[in-house]
């Protein structure tokens, strides 16, 4: 047993999974064996959450099925609706995220059943009524009515339509789908291995998704999006982009939407983004983020070797979609939900408590003096 510290778990393999991996040899992400960009190209988010789920693409009908259920459980209880008209204005976007799942939990007559078919039952309420609490939360905080889901619309969509009162452009739902795809998964991510590890202790799944949410919000981890764009807002505009970014690296500040634990030559999910990102900003009529963005990359490149992230491109282009920008990560949750409870089943179907070692560097073995001596 070595008792070598790898801080951070760095380049330790903790155990085996089949939901996705990042394969060099073609420099992709890949869900069940599928490019994530080659489901970009041909899927709708539906079926790549099928996919995650269930291990096959969906055909017709069981992409139909899969869609009429997500839709038949988006609607909240008037508990949790009255819960979130009750939530500070103020609370942050991923606080709200937490606290709905932790109160469907709740709510949820199957919290003990940790059976396959439970949990699957439990993921599709989750799936189907996190966005709809997030949407009605963003409507309350601006002090507007509550818009409910409609079943007619698709998921993203319907997100659309529960946030803005209307659905946008094929073009805009489709660069939103993508960025659904491309968040939805990504192996041993300190969230995913925080649900995996609260599934360990045979723990319920509202449980392993609050906790994953918990971990999300963290500005290294998914929190990145949002921080992406308060740094554009604080850059204003291009022509201070070259000196704030190299400022930023004099100071040695850490850079957010950039560098990866496992990539370390490039996110292999940044091109596709970044052309939906421009996608966006053409139909925006928006120059200025894209200059932005380019100056910063190209900075960050030439001087650190550091490339950007998926957090990187999706943060402009949630802003330059209308989304507030403590909404960014609540979005990265709706769609990751499908990847935490892909890994969640498959932790439960070959479970093994998770307790790492540490190393003691504490006090030697001491005798304890009664108060009246110390
Ligand atoms: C996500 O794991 C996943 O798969 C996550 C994710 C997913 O889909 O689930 O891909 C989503 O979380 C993407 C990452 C989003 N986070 C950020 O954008 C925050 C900024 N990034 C850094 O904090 C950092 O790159 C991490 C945390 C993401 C990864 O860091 P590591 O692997 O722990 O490496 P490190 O922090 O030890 O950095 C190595 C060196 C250091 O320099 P030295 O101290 O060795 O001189 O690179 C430097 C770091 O300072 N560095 C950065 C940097 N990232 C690394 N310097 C400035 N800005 C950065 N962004």
């Amino acid at each position: 047993m070595s008792d070598e510290i790898k801080k951070g778990l760095l380049g330790i393999v903790v155990d085996e999974t089949e939901v996705s991996k990042v394969m060099p040899e073609i420099n992709s992400l890949t869900y069940r064996g599928y490019a994530a960009q080659d489901l970009c190209a041909k899927c709708k988010f539906e079926e790549v959450a099928y996919l995650i789920l269930n291990g096959e693409l969906p055909n017709k009908s069981q992409l139909k099925k899969f869609e009429n259920q997500e839709r038949k459980e988006r609607k909240l209880s008037n508990t949790l609706l009255q819960d979130i008209r009750r939530f500070p204005r103020n609370a942050h976007p991923m606080d709200v995220a937490r606290t709905t799942v932790s109160i469907m939990g709740l709510e949820d007559k199957e919290t003990k059943d940790n059976s396959p078919t439970a949990n699957m039952r439990k993921v599709m309420r989750i799936f189907a009524k996190t966005p709809v609490a997030l949407a009605a939360f963003y409507r309350v905080r601006k002090g507007k009515k509550i818009i409910p889901p409609k079943k007619n619309l698709s998921f993203s969509e319907n997100f659309f339509h529960m946030c803005f009162g209307k659905v946008p452009d094929k073009e805009i739902v489709k660069a939103f789908d993508v960025s659904l795809i491309l968040y939805a998964e990504h192996s041993f991510n300190v969230s995913t291995f925080t649900a995996r590890t609260i599934t360990s202790s045979l723990s319920d799944i509202h449980g392993a998704i609050t906790g994953a949410i918990a971990s999300l919000k963290g500005p290294l981890h998914g929190g990145a999006n949002e921080e992406v764009m308060h740094m554009m807002n604080k850059i204003k505009k291009p022509e201070y982009a070259f000196k704030w970014i190299n400022k930023a690296l004099d100071n040695k500040d850490v850079v957010m939407g950039f560098g990866h634990r496992v990539y370390k030559s490039g996110d292999s999910r940044v091109p596709t983004m970044r052309e939906y990102f421009g996608k966006v900003a053409r139909l925006k009529k928006d120059k200025k983020f894209e200059k932005i963005y380019n100056i910063v990359e190209k900075v960050m490149i030439e001087r650190k070797n550091i490339h950007p992230n998926v957090d990187y491109p999706t943060g402009p282009t949630y802003h330059l979609m209308g989304f507030d920008t403590d909404f960014f990560t609540p979005i990265f949750v709706i769609s990751r939900i499908t990847g935490w409870s892909a890994h969640i089943i498959e932790q439960h179907a070959a479970n093994k408590l998770i307790r790492p070692l540490a190393k003691y560097k504490g006090n030697q073995h001491r005798k304890v003096v009664r108060l009246n001596q110390r």
